[in-house]
């Protein structure tokens, strides 16, 4: 933690001066009800800025105070909440709301700890609804501020790890202003949602980049974590060529991702499988015929969601046998410009071109 005070002094004033200009007009801004503020921070737990605006006003209106909340059936409130979702926010409101009223006559605690108490209300609703309503120093870290102070802080970590979330905890107790602490969570939340943003911080924008460790890095958006890298699986495929009297084989497909399209049969290689046997075997398994391999004609790569399959193509003579599927729907004996007419997956169009290609430059041995 930086914990010299002009550093902390200027982020506060920066901060706040910046909020004073930007706030975003919500209407839980506009009171100091704690109430009000009590719905809204329940609200906004799964609910977005701009769904729950409307919202907020609506179920204020049908229960005005924490009484008709507290006296009403769990029923009325469950109409009320219909269409915004997560049914449990709503029971567990209701729930606070008829506590509040018999343990505390109606008045909302203002204490950290206390509210902590009341059901559906965890550390971070609690610290808003201390800081915005009360006025008390507590930190209100949710996954957005979470971003913005690990990254003024320079601070690498998982969001989701609760000792990282400590940790930010405490350095936010020691940044947070007397005055208005509320003020201060709040405008956390709207640079994060304005300028902080998770992909493409907007640093030249913003109030602390002067004062901001992850800016300064010059990758402000690996924090707090990096990138996921992508984990590829790698997958190695063999297209069987099979060639009979001039005519290619292509089959179509029965099933998953690319099914109804033509291609020449293909399936996995086995771990230590040569390529050459892997077409043998899958030209008995796949299609009940006998062939002989004869030779790797190219290799293709492509993708497949995470999968990096490298696809080996293996020319083919076929030999005997009749055509049992596996896998495959229709089987055809074509000509190969007229295989190339067929709907097939990008690899294999690429199979085949190379096919006319080679048949082009002459080197194609057509004997069979
Ligand atoms: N998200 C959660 N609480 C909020 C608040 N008080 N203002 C804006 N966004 C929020
Ligand atoms: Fe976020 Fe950039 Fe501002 Fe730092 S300078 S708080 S990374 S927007």
């Amino acid at each position: 933690m930086r914990d010299d005070e002009e550093w902390q002094q200027q982020v506060r004033q920066r901060l706040l001066a910046w909020f004073e200009k930007h706030r975003r007009p919500l209407p839980w801004r506009q009171t100091r009800n704690p109430y009000a503020i009590l719905v809204s921070e329940i609200l906004l737990q799964q609910t977005t800025v701009e769904a729950a605006r409307p919202f907020f006003e609506r179920f204020l209106q049908r229960f005005p105070t924490i009484h008709d909340l507290a006296k009403a059936s769990l029923d009325e409130v469950l109409q009320v909440w219909a269409g915004i979702g997560y049914y449990a926010r709503a029971r567990h409101l209701h729930e606070a709301a008829k506590r509040i009223v018999e343990e505390f006559g109606g008045h909302i605690p203002s204490d950290f700890e206390t509210l902590l108490q009341l059901p559906g209300i965890g550390r971070y609703t609690a610290g808003a609804i201390a800081s915005i309503a009360f006025g008390k120093r507590v930190p209100a870290l949710d996954t957005n501020a979470i971003r913005v102070l690990s990254r003024l802080l320079g601070w690498r970590g998982d969001p989701k790890s609760t000792t990282f979330q400590k940790r930010l905890w405490d350095a936010e107790t020691a940044l947070l202003p007397d005055e208005a602490p509320g003020e201060f969570n709040q405008a956390l939340m709207d640079l994060a949602a304005l300028i902080c943003l998770p992909e493409a911080p907007e640093c030249p924008l913003c109030p602390l980049q002067p004062l901001c460790a992850a800016a300064a890095s010059g990758v402000p958006e690996q924090f707090p974590t990096l990138p996921q890298r992508r984990r590829w699986r790698k997958r190695r495929e063999v297209a069987c060529v099979i060639w009979r009297e001039g005519y290619l084989l292509v089959a179509q497909r029965a099933e998953g991702w690319w099914q109804g399209l033509w291609e020449c049969p293909r399936g996995e290689m086995l771990p230590d499988e040569s390529p050459l046997n892997a077409a043998e075997r899958l030209a008995s398994e796949r299609l009940g015929l006998t062939v002989t391999a004869q030779a790797i004609l190219t290799t293709l790569t492509h993708t497949v969601t995470v999968h990096r399959i490298t696809l080996t193509a293996v020319e083919c003579r076929y030999l005997s046998g009749e055509l049992r599927l596996q896998g495959y729907q229709d089987a055809r004996w074509l000509p190969l410009e007229e295989a190339q007419r067929l709907p097939s997956p990008s690899p294999q169009k690429d199979l085949l071109a190379f096919l006319t290609h080679q048949r082009r430059l002459g080197r194609q041995a057509s004997l069979f």
